[in-house]
């Protein structure tokens, strides 16, 4: 393994997600054990821009696996989108003596990245941190299944007060433009229905399908909405809708929103985030770049930045099929 890097910089960039500060440490305690310097940027690429790094050592990062949240904070920079904000940027860095970056974030962020080392040739490598699970090369992003577990015992709690008083309710989860978080804690939930972005099944077949629920003996019904879902204009113009149409049910909403985004991360994070950060700086050191670590049928591997960027990940059908049997 080529050493010449001897100082590297690790920062979290986009929406925040359990198991961020996982990655961080382990980032960290992989730059100690090969015996680089490490240091962490605040606040994503705008701490960057300011030089805002703090020196980080195998200590600095304890107690941090369980945390959600990010301790480098993070933050979603207009100045790094500019070729004057990126150029501070390497200043900094060079000033800094550090030699390559490693950026925990979603696909916006890895732009960024790409851009960065495109011009200025800088070493750059990603880990997939996000809850929606929407970034091609990686089975599961840092913090979906923590947020997963997040919205299933949510929709527990729901379903409890729900049947008490034969209720529909229309639970709204975060995942923005695709249905993973929707797809899975809708099966494990247990819900009758389940609207992703990625089918459009039209409100009359929804109504049709409550309908068929109700006469089949349930007498209550959850249902979950991406909020990328484009069934209806919004979940309370969806609530409406089927109030008017439907009898018999007291409809309810509830947008479950940012604690989606927190808590402590599951152990499937806490693991793969320490498995990601020794990926991620052990393929530096070899002398990788424009790559981000990804989870692929259980074994770490690296996928270009430009193709985890521009890739779209897809909805499972198998599972699509199995929420519609079990919705019978
Ligand atoms: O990308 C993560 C995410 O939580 C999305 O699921 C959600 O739509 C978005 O961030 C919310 O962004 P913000 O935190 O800026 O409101």
């Amino acid at each position: 393994m080529s050493q010449k890097i001897k100082k590297i910089a690790v920062l979290t960039s986009g929406g925040d997600s359990p198991g961020m500060n996982a990655a961080i440490r382990s980032v960290v305690r992989t730059c100690a054990y090969h015996k680089i310097e490490c240091v962490g940027v605040y606040r994503g690429y705008e701490g960057l821009i300011e030089g805002d790094f703090k020196e980080m050592n195998a200590r600095s990062v304890r107690g941090i696996i369980n945390k959600g949240g990010t301790i480098l904070k993070s933050a979603r920079s207009k100045e790094f989108r500019t070729v004057e904000g990126r150029q501070k940027a390497h200043e900094a860095l060079k000033k800094a003596g550090v030699e390559g970056l490693v950026v925990i974030g979603g696909d916006g962020s890895f732009t960024g990245a790409l851009i960065f080392n495109q011009e200025f040739g800088f070493p750059v490598m990603g880990i997939p941190g996000t809850i929606d699970n929407d970034i091609f090369g990686t089975s599961h992003t840092l913090g979906f299944d923590t947020a997963l577990n997040t919205v299933v015992e949510a929709i527990d709690k729901i379903r409890d007060t729900a049947s008490s008083h034969n209720r529909l309710f229309f639970i709204e989860v975060m995942g923005r433009d695709v249905g993973h978080i929707a797809l899975n804690a809708g099966i494990a939930g247990g819900a009758e229905e389940i609207l992703i972005p990625e089918e459009d099944l039209g409100l009359d077949r929804l109504v049709d399908s409550l309908n068929k629920s109700r006469t089949s003996g349930k007498s209550s019904s959850i249902v979950i909405v991406a909020e990328g879902d484009k069934i209806g204009k919004n979940i309370f113009e969806l609530k409406d809708y089927v109030d008017q149409n439907m009898e018999g049910y007291d409809v309810r909403v509830s947008v479950l929103g940012h604690m989606q985004r927190g808590g402590a991360p599951s152990c499937f994070d806490r693991v793969l985030a320490s498995r990601m950060g020794v990926k991620a700086v052990e393929s530096m050191l070899g002398g990788e770049t424009n790559f981000m670590v990804g989870l692929m049928n259980g074994k770490m591997l690296l996928t270009p930045l430009d193709k985890a960027i521009k890739g779209k990940t897809k909805i499972n059908l198998e599972l699509l099929r199995v929420s519609d049997i079990m919705s019978t």
